[in-house]
C-alpha cells in the first residue's frame, strides 16, 4: 500500500530517493500520469522560474496546472491552510505551495491526501536544490565528494542547498558577512541529514578547490526594506572572477536566480565561461517532472 508522500525539504527523501528523482529527471515524461487530473499550485509570493517548470511538468505529465495567486486563496485569511489541503486534494492529485512561513506548508501536509511539495518558502527551496543537483552531475558525472561553495546570505536556499549536498555526499562550504550565518537552529536542521557545513570567514577559504562556486540575492523576497543595509554588509562577498580564481580549474557556477546583477555576482561571472545558469534554471522543469512522477507514481514494491 502506497502512503502519501510530501516534499517539504530536501530530506523528506532518502539518499537513494533522491538519486531516483534526478534519474526520473532525465527519463521521459510518463507523459499519462496526470491525465484527466492535474496539480494546484498557490502562490504568497511571486514566481516566474517555479510557477513555469511546475505548471509545465504538469502538462508534460499529461496533466491540467491551476495556479493560484494569494489574493485570491487567502491562506490562513480567507481560509485556513488545512481547508485548503482537503479542498485541493479532492481536485488535483498534488498541491504545491510558495509561502512565506513555512509552518503553513506544515498545516499542508498535515491536512492533505495528495503529496505537498514546498515551492519555497522563508525557511527552504528544496525543489531548487534538486535542479542544482542535477545540473552538477550532468557537469560531473557524480555529486560525491565534490566541494559545493556558498556565498552570500545563509537563506532558504543555502539551508536546502546544504541538506541536499549531505544526501549526495558532497561538502557544503559556505561564507557569510557576519550577522547573515547560519543560526545555530539552521546548523541543528542541517545536522539532522549529516555533517555540519564547512564555514568560513572569507570567501576566498570557502571556494578554494570547490567544483561548485553558489550564490544568491543579498535581500530575499520580503527584505526589500533591508536593501540598503544589506548592500553595504556584503560586498566582500560579491562573486566576481577574481574570487573564481582560486576555485577549481574545472569549476562550475551557480545561482538559482534571479540574479541583482552586480551585487552578488558580476556580469562577468553570470555571463562567463564557468556559468552554468541557464542549464540550471532548464533544469528545473525536469527536476519538478521528476519529483511528481516520483511522489505521484505508484512506487509500490520498489525499494530506493
Ligand atoms: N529560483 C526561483 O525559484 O525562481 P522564481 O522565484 O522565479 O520562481
Ligand atoms: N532567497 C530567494 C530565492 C528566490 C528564488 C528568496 O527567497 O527570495
Amino acid at each position: 500500500m502506497s502512503t502519501v508522500r510530501h516534499f517539504l525539504e530536501v530530506d523528506d527523501l532518502s539518499s537513494g530517493e533522491l538519486t531516483r528523482v534526478l534519474d526520473l529527471a532525465d527519463a521521459p515524461p510518463a507523459s499519462t500520469l496526470l491525465a484527466g487530473s492535474g496539480a494546484v499550485f498557490l502562490f504568497e509570493k511571486p514566481s516566474a522560474r517555479t510557477r513555469a517548470s511546475v505548471e509545465l511538468a504538469t502538462f508534460q505529465l499529461g496533466g491540467h496546472p491551476v495556479s493560484l495567486r494569494n489574493e485570491e486563496v487567502g491562506i490562513d485569511t480567507r481560509e485556513s491552510a488545512q481547508d485548503l489541503a482537503r479542498l485541493f486534494s479532492g481536485m488535483g492529485r498534488l498541491i504545491g505551495a510558495r509561502v512565506f512561513e513555512h509552518d503553513k506548508l506544515e498545516r499542508l501536509a498535515g491536512a492533505a491526501s495528495v503529496p505537498v511539495v514546498n515551492l519555497l518558502s522563508d525557511d527552504a527551496h528544496p525543489i531548487q536544490t534538486l535542479a542544482d543537483l542535477l545540473t552538477v552531475r550532468h557537469e560531473f558525472g557524480r555529486l560525491d565528494g565534490l566541494r559545493i561553495a556558498y556565498i552570500g546570505d545563509a537563506n532558504n536556499v543555502a539551508r536546502s542547498l546544504a541538506i541536499g549536498c549531505n544526501l549526495a555526499g558532497a561538502t557544503c562550504c559556505v561564507s557569510s558577512p557576519p550577522g547573515y550565518e547560519f543560526s545555530d537552529a539552521d546548523l541543528a536542521r542541517i545536522a539532522e541529514s549529516g555533517p555540519a557545513p564547512e564555514v568560513f570567514d572569507d570567501p576566498a577559504d570557502a571556494v578554494a578547490g570547490a567544483q561548485v562556486v553558489y550564490t544568491d540575492a543579498w535581500y530575499s523576497m520580503g527584505q526589500e526594506d533591508e536593501m540598503a543595509a544589506r548592500r553595504a554588509a556584503f560586498a566582500d562577498w560579491r562573486v566576481d572572477d577574481a574570487l573564481l580564481t582560486g576555485s577549481d580549474p574545472e569549476v562550475i557556477f551557480l545561482h538559482c536566480l534571479p540574479a541583482h546583477r552586480g551585487d552578488e555576482a558580476t556580469d562577468e561571472v553570470l555571463d562567463g565561461p564557468a556559468s552554468r545558469i541557464w542549464a540550471q534554471a532548464h533544469n528545473r522543469l525536469h527536476t519538478a517532472r521528476g519529483l511528481f512522477t516520483f511522489l505521484v507514481g505508484d512506487r509500490s514494491g520498489e525499494a530506493w
